[in-house]
């Protein structure tokens, strides 16, 4: 027996959960009842991140103290995830007390040893903006202030600083010696590449809000959010029963846009918090993003489906269970995927209804006779050999986080065990007296689905019960310490019995399937990309109406083209900018020691949501530009425009930040 311990990230509290956000945290629950099946003491965290300036200021705009938003939010989330079948063993809040008394209790460790000091931020500040400027942005002589005509004045803002730069080797070195740490493999290498560009020291606290955890001994100092909630992983098991017992996290389940923060600064926190490498998280797995009409599900698309409604729409059983299962089969892990509701339709009728279901189905006319076991012939020999080879493939396969891939193993085996009822139709040897063979045949049908229930059960919880209770096989509960998986296929007693029971997954009728389609398909804006290429096809993608040309300019030297410095970027960071529409604040890596700042006039036609994560082609000498106070761009995106469509170039995932276009 061992421990495994699983964690979602904490969740945002200026969002609902969504589909997406459903996403990381049933792939969580069905890696904790995998592992719970098999025997380890699973336990599995999940939680809400409360604090920063967006909370506050939210919680304003609504007349409500912060706590109170978050109390709202957090309810909201807390009640969500056992509606979707998710189990957490413990759900943490970064507003609550044991958290704060926990990650100040990390932070006096790490001050302790000389990591953290105080600095400053150092800028022109008008006090009757209560704003910095940069000097171009005042009145030459004297820095005056365009708005008040008075001199700005040099003002150094406080800061906590991280000595994060201290941690680069160290890091490097546990990359080296545990290769598995980030996955998939390709991210990393992104975040070794990242810590070998060099480290700089990380600001740590705020003092122009208050809504967050105050700093020991310095409570003008907030702690900086992320510096926070990382920190939640270790604080929730500060207190009995946990203390002691799962620590260190065997998995952080992450989105890839927020790799870097686990990868990189929560190890170098813990280390200088005096943890040894033997006492850091085991992995960081790295999964895609859910897409709806072929962008990134989120709030500001508006493009959310609520998961409940999805589940119970599609149907009051087990719809929990045929969302779990959609998720995790059709999106496979690492990878982006597509949410659509014609995926869930055709899923549920073929993969779950027709060979799943129909299995209990075809025996089911047998209910509430005696089983009768007897020796096998080659097609039984068969029929449990394809389910031994399930078991184990799956079971391989939920150890390497992969459920997709699990669930592909289950379902060759169920395909073969429907091959095996086509071959041995019962019915027919019925009909022709030799009730031996209907027993022997119903009972090794009885025995394999039994087993295929356990398989199932990590993602199909409700779905295993359920059809163990019309096998007559007893409740599956997992017990610490015990081996539940079936690599040897259960038995059957003589005289056992089916029960009949309802059709697990019925047939939809086709106003219900429309109806489904309907509700569920992507709001109009947010068209798929096929859709996208096909509308592409059929308008104006040719020339324009007016017949003009594609405008042609003269031709220069290779030389002149060789001075562009175009290169690879990963978008790290993007942001709204408060009063301008057009432009969003970047962060983009582009292989140097800091990503760059770029102002990109995109903001109506991508969310910083979906940009966060993409690879892109980037001008990285373009003189800096000025977009207003402060926002100075270093670096353009390449984009192609077409009337009103604008797109991002391209760039394949292989290629790595900084790689030269040329
Ligand atoms: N609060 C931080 C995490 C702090 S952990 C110490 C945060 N919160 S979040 O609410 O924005 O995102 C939480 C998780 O949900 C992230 O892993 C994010 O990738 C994931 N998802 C949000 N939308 C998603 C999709 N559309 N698809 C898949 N995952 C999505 O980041």
């Amino acid at each position: 027996m061992s421990t495994y311990y699983i964690t979602t990230p904490i969740y945002y509290i200026n969002d609902v959960p969504h589909l997406g956000s459903a996403y990381t945290t049933v792939a969580c629950d069905v890696l904790k009842r995998y592992h719970a099946l098999r025997g380890d003491d699973a336990f599995f965290l999940t939680g809400t991140d409360e604090h920063g300036l967006k909370i506050q200021r939210a919680a304003a705009e609504r007349g409500m103290s912060p706590k109170e938003l978050a109390d709202e939010v957090s309810r909201v989330f807390e009640e969500t995830w056992p509606k979707l079948g998710c189990e957490p063993n413990d759900f943490i809040r970064t507003s609550s007390a044991r958290h704060q008394h926990g990650v100040q209790e990390l932070w006096r460790r790490i001050a302790a040893k000389g990591d953290i000091y105080l600095g400053h931020y150092e800028g022109l500040y008008c006090v009757g903006c209560e704003a910095y400027y940069t000097e171009k942005e005042l009145e030459q002589p004297g820095n005056r202030c365009p708005l008040h005509k008075t001199a700005a004045e040099t003002v150094k803002e406080e800061s906590y600083f991280f000595r994060l730069a201290n941690y680069g080797e160290r890091l490097l070195r546990f990359y080296e010696e545990n290769p598995a740490f980030v996955e998939p493999e390709g991210r990393m290498n992104e975040v070794k590449s990242f810590v070998a560009g060099g480290l700089q020291d990380l600001s740590v606290s705020r003092t122009t809000f208050d809504w967050g955890v105050p700093v020991p001994g310095d409570p003008r100092h907030v702690m900086y959010v992320w510096f926070d909630a990382l920190s939640n992983y270790w604080t929730a098991l500060q207190e009995p029963p946990s203390r002691g017992r799962y620590w260190p996290a065997s998995v952080h389940v992450v989105g890839k846009d927020i790799l870097r923060f686990h990868a990189i600064y929560w190890p170098a926190f813990l280390m200088a918090a005096g943890f040894s490498d033997a006492e850091l998280p085991r992995k960081v797995l790295a999964h895609g993003f859910l897409t709806y009409g072929g962008h990134k599900m989120s709030k500001s698309l508006r493009n959310t489906v609520s998961p409940v409604a999805l589940a119970e729409a599609v149907s009051p059983t087990v719809g929990v269970d045929v969302v779990r299962y959609c998720l995790m089969r059709s999106i496979s892990f690492g990878q982006d995927g597509d949410f659509s509701i014609d995926d869930v339709l055709g899923r549920y009728g073929t993969d779950l209804g027709n060979t799943f279901g129909n299995l209990l189905h075809r025996i089911h006319p047998f209910a509430g006779e005696t089983l009768a076991p007897a020796n096998d012939g080659p097609l039984e020999t068969g029929l449990r050999e394809a389910a031994r080879t399930a078991a184990r493939a799956a079971a391989e396969a939920f150890d390497a986080s992969s459920p997709t891939r699990a669930l592909e193993a289950i379902w060759v085996g169920l395909m073969l065990a429907n091959a095996y009822i086509d071959k041995t139709a019962p019915w027919a040897a019925r009909k022709q007296g030799d009730e031996a063979r209907v027993s022997h045949i119903v009972t090794a049908m009885a025995e394999v689905l039994e087993a295929y229930t356990v398989m199932v059960a990590p993602v199909m919880p409700k779905v295993a019960a359920l059809m163990r209770e019309q096998l007559g096989a007893t409740v599956l509960v997992p017990q610490v310490g015990h081996d539940s998986w079936p690599f040897e296929l259960p038995t059957r007693a003589a005289g056992s019995r089916l029960v009949k029971g309802e059709p697990v997954f019925p047939r939809h009728d086709k106003d219900v399937a429309a109806a489904l389609k309907e509700q569920f398909s992507p709001p109009p804006e947010t068209k798929t990309p096929r859709e996208d290429a096909v509308a592409a096809k059929t308008a104006p993608l040719a020339p324009e109406p007016n017949g003009a040309a594609v405008e042609t300019k003269p031709a220069i030297s290779y030389d002149d083209f060789a001075k562009l410095d175009l290169r690879v970027g990963v978008i790290v960071s993007a942001e709204r900018i408060l009063r301008k529409d057009r432009l969003l604040d970047l962060l983009v890596e582009v292989g140097e020691a800091q990503p760059r700042r770029i102002i990109a006039g995109i903001a109506l036609a991508y969310t910083p949501e979906e940009l966060r994560g993409k690879r892109i082609a980037v001008l990285c000498n373009l003189a800096p530009r000025e977009f207003g106070k402060g926002l100075v761009s270093h670096g353009m995106l390449m984009a192609a425009s077409h009337g009103e469509l604008l797109k991002l170039v391209a760039v394949p995932e292989e290629l790595p930040a900084g790689s030269p276009i040329k």
